[in-house]
């Protein structure tokens, strides 16, 4: 058979399924010569029975795609193709033996990463050479594919319609299957670009791994694909699990001992919590802004501590001296819980909540502009609560009289928009004795 290899090219046959690598031969090729006619086979069995239909020219088959080292298949093609010139592809990992490869047949061997510049002068060359060719893979033109094939995360490239297209070595390992048998099937999970998600990817006989999963939409060939880079992060979200129930079991006991010492106020502060929470919830606040609330709401009043219990539950007007011993509650709590390094930010809404928009509140009367947001919302939470519930010193005076008491006052002393929020969350059924110091300390 007459043999035209560039400029006088005939036909070339891909037999590979690994879409990066036979992209990458098609981009090459077809960039390299526009008269080249291309197929492809997808696997070995499929590319003999194209032989067996019109040998080509130039067979590239992906040495990977073959069971073993790939000598077996490259032996195949030979015996299908005696008179076409066959390229293995292999991949540098070392398992594979390109003297091998050339031994069962193969004239030459290239390595995906190098295909650029490579692939048509080798072509041209065993064509006017004849023989066979051992091609020096000293450059690196494109190490996108060895980044990806080396990652030690796990990236898998999806296709719009969720299933996947590509996925190298680790996504292997930590979905337990090849890749062959990854690609085409869905990949199980959504996919939203850019917007980063936590996985958990059960695992056969041992405990399921947990990922961060990051996504990036690009083009691939002629579609856009999703390239998900997921790495393993079970240890440190165990560890912060561990550490969140560790901190929720303080703030259980705290809140606790708390009630115990002043019975009169007994669940004052995990209602607050709960009322706190859903008020952010309905403002739509970040979620860790709403735990962050939810905190400062079991904690709130830790600093009645230091206040003589008799001062706590006298049924009369308190003197100055006692007031001022009152009102020095929210300072206390925030020095006891600013010992605590990551409730920091929790021990400043403590000390705020007994501020006012216009600067009447205490201890330090700031106004409307030097009140974090999570303080409007504790606030607005701990005057509603209060005044719903029994107080030594008067009974209850329900939720309709309280939610009248924030509306009369929204923009002067309450924030406008905590206001609403509230009102909206009782109409949406919230009920205040619902609110269990358990459940604000779970989040349910
Ligand atoms: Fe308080």
């Amino acid at each position: 058979m007459t043999r035209r290899l560039p400029g006088n090219v005939g036909t070339v046959l891909i037999v590979g399924s690994d879409p990066f690598i036979v992209r990458q031969l098609e981009t090459v090729l077809r960039a390299s010569c526009t008269a080249l006619s291309v197929t492809r086979a997808a696997s070995l069995a499929e590319g003999i029975s194209r032989i067996a239909a019109d040998p080509a020219d130039v067979i590239l088959l992906d040495a990977s795609l073959c069971e073993t080292d790939g000598t077996e298949g490259v032996t195949k093609i030979a015996r299908a193709a005696p008179a076409s010139t066959i390229i293995a592809v292999v991949k540098q990992d070392g398992r594979t033996s390109v003297g091998e490869l050339l031994e069962a047949g193969a004239h030459g061997c290239l390595v995906p990463g190098c295909l650029g510049s490579s692939l048509v002068p080798f072509l041209v060359a065993w064509g006017r050479e004849q023989h066979r060719v051992w091609l020096t893979l000293g450059e690196v033109e494109n190490s996108c594919y060895q980044i990806v094939q080396n990652s030690a995360d796990a990236i898998l490239a999806i296709r719009q319609d969720g299933t996947v297209l590509m996925a190298n070595p680790v996504a292997e390992r930590l979905f337990g299957k090849r890749a062959s048998e990854l690609i085409g099937e869905s990949f199980g999970f959504p996919v939203v670009n850019d917007t980063p998600a936590q996985l958990t990817i059960p695992q056969t006989g041992r405990q399921s791994v947990i990922v961060d999963m990051r996504t990036t939409a690009m083009r691939w060939g002629g579609e856009i694909v999703s390239v998900a880079s997921l790495r393993d992060v079970t240890e440190v979200a165990t560890a912060l699990s561990q550490r969140s129930e560790m901190l929720h079991g303080a703030i259980l006991a705290i809140g606790r001992l708390t009630e115990i010492r002043d019975p009169y106020t007994a669940g004052h502060q995990h209602r607050v919590a709960g009322l706190a929470a859903a008020i952010a919830e309905k403002m739509e606040l970040p979620q860790r802004d709403v735990e962050e609330i939810r905190t400062a709401g079991l904690l709130h009043d830790i600093g009645k501590m230091a206040i003589p219990t008799d001062i706590l539950i006298a049924p009369r007007p308190l003197t100055q001296t006692e007031r001022r011993l009152v009102e020095s509650h929210p300072q206390v709590g925030h020095d006891v819980i600013c010992e605590i390094p990551f409730l920091r930010s929790v021990a400043e809404l403590v000390s705020q909540h007994h501020e006012r928009l216009d600067g009447s509140g205490y201890p330090r009367h700031l106004k409307e502009g030097e009140l974090l947001p999570g303080a409007k919302i504790l606030a607005v939470a701990d005057v509603v609560e209060a005044m719903a519930s029994h107080r030594p010193y008067r009974q209850a005076l329900g939720v309709d009289r309280a939610l009248q008491e924030i509306r009369d006052n929204a923009g002067l002393l309450y924030d406008r928009d905590v206001v609403d929020a509230c009102n909206a969350a009782f109409s949406d059924g919230l009920d205040i004795q619902d609110l269990t110091l358990e459940a604000a300390v779970s989040g349910e």
